[in-house]
Formats: structure tokens, C-alpha cells, sequence
């Protein structure tokens, strides 16, 4: 099949989330089951750094019709096997800049207009590309528009998308790209479209719904969220639409994989120690390092919890907020927080540091490096997410021997297998249902007493975890049945 999988962000040339790192890794095992895989995103000169170098260009000038005037971009292309390439749309007004999306949280206000253009850029590099395809896989709402335009008079009857099944992947239904309708002239799609089987929603342009109402088949990333989204405590308002999607046979959860080239600690070269289940003296050794980095105390026996993350609503950072100090009043433990987002929740966590010297760490900002050594050096992970479409961390760290903490809500829910003695040869992790502040806090007492008094119980979570096989295998040939069941 000729696939063309259509982004905002990919590893590793600009990431913001798990998005990037599906964008790299799901694309490469569908061109490593025989497709050809095309990928096009923005290039955005400032992430990318060093990696522009390595790109060549496929396409001087390119004509994109875009409100009255059109816009005109480059296309470059990084070949990365005969049937794996990635393309990048070009235009510095709208991607030469600091950040993907917003500035220190404050969202570019031409979003609408950056995100319109991506996607009909996009329309007009498979046109000129010649990339012909099979199936044409959106993700999120900065590409939903995709879906719209395939459907459209403008693309409907077009040669290049004659055999084209459109697929759009919801990461995330809490951002759907909701702008004042006015905002759809720049589209060049017609008023038809604006309407509440499409675009339309509360009197607002919603191009996530739109990409939703216009696919030919909707997934998300893992089995739970497909359900829960359902109801109005996950759907963000958007139920109706995806019971009419359900009924319709429309909606389908895949787990995603993860990539274990990037993320195996036998072979990560960004952590000062490789180990594996046979030997964990490196883990060891990942520890110390993790504990010198943060300045907490040097020793071996203290249970160490990480926590990797974007500081937003979704990831219930806030609740952790409110039983982390009695943790560490009461409890021999330590903590190293990586993450930024929400601004009070950074400086809590920051003032926190200053007032627990020696038992937490906290680094504000972005930073793979240090994010790989919390993985690999830490005891347990936390991730008391409010709600979670799949989340990569909890796979991430079980590979690498850290036990995850969890709500056991959407993706978490389906990879995390709750600690009980009865069922201790499947067990991998610490899970409980509430958001609650004493559900977290309770958690956390209970992982903390088995790994004190438990100490073979733990290492079988932690062998257990090991030994889980998250990698695409199981999963890209999901992907590849939905697009033949569309063909
Ligand atoms: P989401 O996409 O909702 O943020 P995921 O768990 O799917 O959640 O993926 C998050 C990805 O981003 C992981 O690869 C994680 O390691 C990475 N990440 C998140 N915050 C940071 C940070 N501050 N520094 C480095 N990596 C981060
Ligand atoms: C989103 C979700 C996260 C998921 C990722 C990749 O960012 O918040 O749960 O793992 O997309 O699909």
C-alpha cells in the first residue's frame, strides 16, 4: 500500500509529546511490514537544528492555494529507506519559530491559519509528490482537515486521490482546534462544510470534529480511551459524534507501540549504564547518576519515584501536588520531577526542591537526556493521569525495570496490570481507579511498603514489567487490517 501519514510533529526532528514519537515509530514499522510510507510535517528550522542539514529539497516552489492570495512553500525531503521518506512543508511565516504551538503557554494566535495551511500544503504535496495513495492517515486536529478536504468538491474528483480511504487518529480529544468560524474562508472550502455533520460545532469551526465526521475510519490509541471517550467525562463534549462514528462501525482503539531502538536500556546510549533483567548492576549505577544529578542523598536502599511530563490538566500533576509534601515528611523517599507547562505548578515544584534539599529534584523544561535517566534510574513512576489516550511512559518504564504508578484509566489501563499476591506472576505495576488525593496518596504508601517489605514481590513486578513485549510488532498489523478492511 502507499501510505502518507500526515503530522505536526515526529522524532526526531520536532517533538512536543507522544505524538512524536508514534509519528517516528508507527511509520517505519508499516514501511518494515512492506508498504511505502510517506510522512509530512512542518519543517520547523528552529527544532530541528542540526538536522536540516541532512534534508534535500524536492520541491522549490509550491503553490498552495490559500485564502485570496495562496501561499507558496519548499518541499525537502529526508529519505530514510526506499520506502520510508519524510517530507517537510516549508514556510517560515508560519513554523520558523521558538516553539510547535505556543510561546511559554500562550498559543500563537494564527494557529488557525499555520494548521489550515498544513493540511491543505499537505493535500497539494501528494498531489505534486505524486504520492498516490491507498490510505491517507491524519492525526489529531492540526491535520483533521485532511479528512474534509479529501471529501470535498476540491480534492473529491482528483486523480491523485482516485483510490484514497482517509484515517484520522484522535491522540488527544481534549485539543480539537476550535476557532471562530470566520476563520474557514482561508480554506477554500465551501460553506457546505459548515455545517453539524462536519465542521460546525456550537456555532464555532471545530476541525477535529470535521476530520472525525469526514474519515472513513477514526482510532485512538488505545482500546479503554475508544470507550471512555464515549461518555461525557472523557468525550470533551464531543459524544454525540462519536456515538454516531461507534454506530457506524467507524471507531476503533490500537494500543500503540513503542519504539525499542529509542527506548531499551540494554542499548540506550543516553544513560551512563546499560543493563538487563539478567544483570541490573547498571540500573544501579543509573540510579546513583539520577541521584547525583538531583543532589539527593547517595543512597541505594531509598525507593527513588520519577515523574516524566507535560505540567497540564490531563496528567493529574495538580493531585500530586497535594500529597507530595505529606510523602515527604513522612517517608524515607525520594523524588525526580522532569516536566513544564502550567506556571503555579512549576513554581510549586521548584519551591519544593528548595524546601526538601537531598529528597527531591525537580528540573522545569524539556530535556531527553535527563528524561531517559529518570526512566532508567528511578524505582517507581507516577502517572496519576486524569485521563490518559495511551501514554509511552509506563511502557517506557517498565522495559527499563521501574515500576509505574498509575489511575488506571485509558492506556494505562491496558498496560498496566495492578500488584496483587494472587496474581503476582502477571502483576506490573501499582494501579487505582479515583482521582482522588487519598486514592494517590494511599497508592503510593502501598508501593512503598512492598518495596520495603516485599522486596521479592517487587522484583517480580519489575521482572514481570521486562519481560512485557510493547514494541509495533503486536500492533502495526492493527493498523495495516483497518486499512485493508477500508480497501
Ligand atoms: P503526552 O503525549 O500526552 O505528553 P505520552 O506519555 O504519550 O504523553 O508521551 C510523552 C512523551 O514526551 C514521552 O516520550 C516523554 O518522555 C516525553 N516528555 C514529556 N515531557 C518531557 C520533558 N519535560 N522532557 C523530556 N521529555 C518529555
Ligand atoms: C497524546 C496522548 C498520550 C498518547 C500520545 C501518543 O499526546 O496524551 O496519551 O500516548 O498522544 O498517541
Amino acid at each position: 500500500m502507499n501510505i502518507v501519514w500526515i503530522c505536526s510533529e515526529s522524532v526526531p526532528y520536532a517533538k512536543t509529546g507522544g505524538l512524536a514519537d508514534v509519528s517516528a515509530s508507527l511509520p517505519a514499522a508499516l514501511a518494515e511490514l512492506g508498504h511505502n510510507v510517506s510522512v509530512i510535517m512542518p519543517y520547523y528550522p528552529q527544532a530541528m537544528g542540526d538536522l536540516c542539514s541532512r534534508l534535500k529539497m524536492r520541491y522549490e516552489i509550491l503553490d498552495v492555494p490559500f485564502f485570496k492570495w495562496g501561499e507558496r512553500c519548499v518541499i525537502h525531503e529526508d529519505k530514510i529507506s526506499s520506502n520510508l521518506s519524510y517530507y517537510f512543508i516549508e514556510h517560515h511565516r508560519y513554523f520558523d519559530r521558538p516553539f510547535l504551538y505556543d510561546y511559554y503557554g500562550e498559543e500563537y494566535k494564527d494557529n488557525a491559519e499555520r494548521f489550515i495551511f498544513l493540511s491543505r500544503a499537505a493535500m497539494e504535496a501528494v498531489v505534486a509528490l505524486k504520492l498516490d495513495p491507498d490510505i491517507m492517515h491524519t492525526n489529531d486536529w492540526h491535520t483533521a482537515l485532511c479528512n474534509v478536504y479529501l471529501k470535498s468538491s476540491i480534492y473529491c474528483n482528483s486523480a491523485s486521490f482516485a483510490n484514497t480511504k482517509s484515517v484520522l487518529t484522535i491522540h488527544n480529544i481534549g485539543y480539537q482546534g476550535i476557532f471562530p468560524k470566520e476563520v474557514l474562508f482561508l480554506s477554500g472550502l465551501s460553506w457546505d462544510t459548515y455545517n453539524y455533520t462536519c465542521l460546525e460545532y456550537h456555532n464555532q469551526l471545530n476541525l477535529l470534529k470535521g476530520g472525525m465526521m469526514s474519515a472513513d475510519m477514526v482510532t485512538t490509541v488505545s482500546p479503554t480511551y475508544a470507550e471512555e471517550i464515549l461518555s461525557s467525562e472523557f468525550s470533551f463534549a464531543l459524544e454525540n459524534s462519536l456515538h454516531h462514528l461507534k454506530n457506524e462501525n467507524r471507531l476503533r482503539g490500537i494500543l500503540n507501540g513503542i519504539d525499542i531502538n529509542e527506548w531499551s536500556p540494554s542499548i540506550d546510549p543516553l544513560i551512563p549504564a546499560n543493563f538487563a533483567l539478567s544483570d541490573l548492576s547498571g540500573k544501579a549505577q543509573c540510579k546513583k547518576a539520577l541521584q547525583k544529578q538531583f543532589n539527593l542523598e547517595q543512597k541505594g536502599d531509598i525507593p527513588i519515584l520519577g515523574l516524566v511530563s507535560r505540567f497540564a490538566s490531563q496528567k493529574g500533576i495538580d493531585v500530586l501536588s497535594y500529597v507530595i509534601e505529606g510523602l515527604l515528611s513522612s517517608e524515607d523517599v525520594q523524588f525526580a520531577i522532569l516536566g513544564s507547562g502550567d506556571k503555579d505548578l512549576e513554581s510549586f515544584f521548584s519551591s519544593l526542591a528548595k524546601r526538601f534539599p537531598g529528597k527531591i529534584g525537580v528540573y522545569v523544561g524539556y530535556n531527553n537526556k535527563l528524561a531517559h535517566l529518570i526512566e532508567a534510574g528511578s524505582d517507581m513512576f507516577m502517572m496519576p493521569s486524569r485521563y490518559e489516550p495511551c501514554g509511552l511512559n509506563q511502557m517506557y518504564s517498565m522495559r527499563y525495570g521501574t515500576v509505574p504508578i498509575v489511575r488506571a484509566t485509558g492506556g494505562l489501563a491496558d498496560t498496566v496490570i495492578k500488584y496483587s499476591e494472587t496474581n503476582i506472576d502477571q502483576s506490573t505495576g501499582f494501579t487505582f481507579d479515583l482521582l482522588e488525593h487519598d486514592a494517590l496518596f494511599n497508592t503510593i504508601i502501598w508501593a512503598l511498603s512492598i518495596y520495603r517489605e516485599k522486596s521479592a514481590n517487587f522484583a517480580k513486578l519489575r521482572e514481570n514489567g521486562m519481560q512485557k513485549d510493547f514494541s509495533w510488532k503486536h500492533t502495526a498489523s492493527e493498523y495495516e487490517d483497518v486499512y485493508n478492511e477500508l480497501l
